[in-house]
């Protein structure tokens, strides 16, 4: 399929090389909210070595093959259209990997029995776009969230059409559940940053954490931060 690659520069050595498409969509091009927590993930604000990484929406899976290259043991998951995309950039990178990277179907609302236990991380980046799948998203991060996990979430900060409105949605919805932070600016990438470009720190409400580690064996104290990254 006709296609072009765009470099991902890394710190660490030779540049990520992903392959987009002309056809198939949204997710077959690096979006630059991708760019920008790929390169956050890179300044080492969040340790990644040896953690379990899932990537929603992963797209080309710029920034969970970057994570991986990082140490992080990482599933990029998306939907079946995006798989053949995944698999060709995981290969095309693999040599850089110092962690692990492979990609799974994952659709957002549906069961992710498979994706336990919960991971350390779950990265999105401009997964906030349309306004029927907030609820199934949403229902995917309470599902996937334990209570350590650390949801980053990268999303371009758009002020035409619909688009305000179901970023405002999002974050009503999600504040049922979840507290947020917004990591600042001057935390970010120095060159790969942009006033418009948001990542936020998202983690179960204590509340939510107490009755899922009931359920669960874990321990009822309420961890109000992550103590990995400390937003
Ligand atoms: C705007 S693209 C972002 C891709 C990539 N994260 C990036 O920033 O370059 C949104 C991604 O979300 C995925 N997506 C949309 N709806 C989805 C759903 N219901 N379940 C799973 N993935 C979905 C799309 O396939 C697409 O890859």
């Amino acid at each position: 399929m006709a296609g072009w690659v765009r470099e991902l520069e890394r710190r660490g050595g030779p540049a990520l090389r992903l392959q987009q498409r002309e056809a198939g969509g949204v997710g077959c091009v690096v979006w630059d909210a991708a760019l920008v927590l790929a390169k956050f993930l890179e300044t080492g604000a969040c340790p990644l070595a040896s953690r379990h990484v899932l990537e929603l929406g992963a797209g080309t899976g710029a920034v969970g093959i970057m994570a991986a290259t990082l140490g992080a043991d990482v599933t990029v998951t998306d939907l079946e259209e995006l798989q053949e995309l995944l698999a060709a950039n995981i290969e095309s990178n693999r040599h850089l990997v110092t962690g692990a990277v492979r990609a799974q179907v994952l659709k957002w609302g549906e069961d992710v029995t498979e994706f336990q236990p919960p991971p350390d991380y779950i990265l999105m980046a401009d997964c906030i776009y349309y306004e029927e799948s907030l609820e199934p998203l949403l229902k995917t991060l309470k599902d996937l969230t334990g209570p350590d996990t650390c949801v980053l979430c990268c999303y371009e900060q758009r002020t035409v059409g619909k688009n305000p409105e179901i970023e405002r949605k999002y974050f009503e919805l999600l504040q049922v559940d979840f507290e947020l932070e917004e990591i600042p600016l001057e935390k970010h990438d120095e060159e790969y940053r942009s006033e418009d470009i948001r990542i936020v720190a998202i983690r179960r409400k204590p509340a939510l954490v107490e009755l899922w580690g009931r359920g669960r064996g874990y321990g009822t104290t309420p961890q109000r931060d992550c103590l990995r990254c400390g937003w």
